[in-house]
């Protein structure tokens, strides 16, 4: 619908306007003012598509109106024709054209010319408004987008400065353009102070004159490559050390020519000295593990010179005592007693006997004096022939060694070794048979224990962490301070074999 107000002093006139247009102008609203006031006041209001504005009128002429009209951001887009009331001068046309009515028609005028004067002016409102509605949405994008873009300034802005990191830019010739405001946490610079500097290196230091970082950084930056996480470390403004890891990418203008580097700097120090901590802490845990070893073994040795002291004092002290008891009991015998005396004293003889047996028992359990008068091998095979009378499980040994060269302290601990790995095979194994065997290997010493057992799965310890006992674990702890290993050979129901290796040399 296209609204057209008409301005003019003589109702007569806006009577004929109103007539021409509603015939010649399809969907055609007119709306008519009879003075210059009225005419402002209904441009504003119903805002026509168009202004026919008569230029002869009393109080405020249609040059006035046109001003006021163009002037006003309300209405200043409505197309006007002035409409004089007589052949007006040139001069008068000007100056309607030069207050900014879009065109001029004289009086008096054919209909036709008017209808196609105002058709044009509607074309041009009608360009004008469209143009108008872009205007505003192009706008109202570009307001979006500003906006969009400051959120999103503020949002980097407000990260990056909480982060342990700072994001730079460096031109083609490597001087700064941009370094974000962390940069103050991390190197003790400000921004401003960095901007405008060359290569990082110049303004803070490497930590040694052998430092390969700065050669690293200098090649990448000479190749146009891209780098990821490249770690160095640093001296900060204050000296303190500091470790950092750089990437960055190359940037290129829209004819592919190299401008520089974009990148970010992250703040590794907390993470490293966490790490180096952890280090550390690991290495004590290490130092501390060996002394535990070594006091083991030095308790190892301890627990035996006792055991062979209390065995001692078995055979010396107790033995000898109980062998004299009995001796003195036996002469008794020969004298003339009752009948009754004569079966206490062979009773007493008895027990005498069996005491003495246990005690000699427990002596070579204790310590078995054939370790340190014969040697491991011998002592060995004694060891096997107690429990070939106790749990009958038939033992063999076998030696290629003739004499083991090994000190006093590795022959006792090699033979707790292999008696608690008889014990297993006599606690777990059901073995019917059990063989020893003692070799040379790759300068090793070898001793293994291979019975025919119902075997077991531990490889790997797992059977101590499920419950198994400590004598595997501690052989294994007792093996090391020799640098010697155990290696566990077995399949569930096919018997194990059991192998403790030393080294010849240093044992
Ligand atoms: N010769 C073997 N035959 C079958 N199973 C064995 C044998 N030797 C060890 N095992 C298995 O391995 C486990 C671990 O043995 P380990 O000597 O470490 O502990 P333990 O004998 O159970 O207890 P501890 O030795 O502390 O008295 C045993 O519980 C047993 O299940
Ligand atoms: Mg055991």
């Amino acid at each position: 619908m296209n609204k057209i107000l008409a301005i003019d002093d003589l109702s007569v006139n806006l009577d004929l306007i109103r007539f021409v247009l509603t015939r010649n102008i399809p969907d055609c609203n007119v709306f008519t003012a009879i003075s210059g006031k009225e005419g402002i006041r209904l441009a504003k209001e119903v805002q026509p598509n168009a202004i026919l504005l008569d230029i002869v009128m009393p109080e405020m002429d249609g040059f006035q109106v046109c001003e006021t009209l163009k002037n006003d951001e309300s209405t200043k887009h409505i197309p006007i024709l002035l409409i004089s009331a007589y052949m007006q001068t040139t001069e008068d046309r000007i100056k309607g054209l030069d207050i900014g009515a879009e065109a001029l028609l004289a009086k008096p005028f054919e209909n036709a010319e008017l209808i196609s004067q105002l058709k044009v002016l509607l074309r041009i409102n009608r360009a004008e408004e469209q143009l108008r509605k872009k205007n505003e949405s192009l706008e109202l994008f570009i307001k979006n987008q500003a906006e969009e873009i400051n959120n999103n300034e503020t949002r980097f802005l407000q990260i990056s400065d909480y982060a342990h990191e700072f994001f730079w830019e460096v031109d083609s010739k490597g001087k700064f353009t941009y370094v974000s405001a962390v940069v103050e946490n991390i190197l003790g610079l400000k921004s401003e102070e960095i901007i405008g500097k060359k290569y990082i290196f110049d303004f803070y230091r490497a930590v040694s004159e052998k430092d390969e970082s700065k050669k690293i950084l200098f090649d990448i930056f000479k190749d146009k490559s891209y780098y990821n996480n490249i770690e160095i470390s640093c001296l900060d403004s204050t000296n303190r050390k500091i470790w950092l890891t750089i990437s960055g990418f190359p940037i290129y203008d829209k004819t592919s020519d190299f401008i520089g580097y974009r990148g970010v700097t992250h703040d590794i120090t907390g993470r490293r000295k966490a790490e180096e901590e952890l280090k550390k802490s690991l290495l004590k845990i290490k130092e501390d593990h060996k002394k535990l070893k070594r006091l083991n073994a030095e308790l190892d040795v301890a627990e035996e010179k006792e055991r062979r002291r209390i065995a001692e004092y078995l055979h010396d002290g107790i033995g000898q005592l109980l062998s004299i008891a009995r001796i003195s009991l036996s002469s008794l015998q020969k004298k003339s007693l009752s009948e009754d005396v004569i079966k206490i004293v062979l009773k007493s003889m008895e027990l005498l006997n069996e005491a003495i047996v246990r005690s000699r028992n427990l002596t070579y359990d204790l310590s078995p004096p054939i370790l340190y008068e014969l040697g491991l091998i011998p002592a060995i095979r004694w060891k096997l022939n107690q429990i070939e009378s106790n749990n009958k499980i038939e033992t063999t040994i076998q030696s290629d060694v003739s004499k083991l060269e090994i000190s006093n302290d590795t022959r006792i601990l090699l033979y707790r070794i292999v008696s608690e790995l008889l014990t297993n095979v006599t606690k777990h194994a059901e073995a019917s048979s059990v063989k020893v065997n003692i070799y040379n290997e790759n300068q090793d010493y070898c001793i293994s224990v291979h019975d025919n057992g119902k075997g077991f799965n531990d490889a790997d310890g797992s059977t101590l962490k499920n419950g198994g006992g400590f004598g595997l674990s501690s052989i294994r702890e007792r093996l090391d301070s020799l640098q010697g290993q155990l290696d566990i050979e077995s399949k569930i129901n096919k018997g194990a074999k059991v192998t403790v290796r030393i080294p010849i040399l240093n044992n």
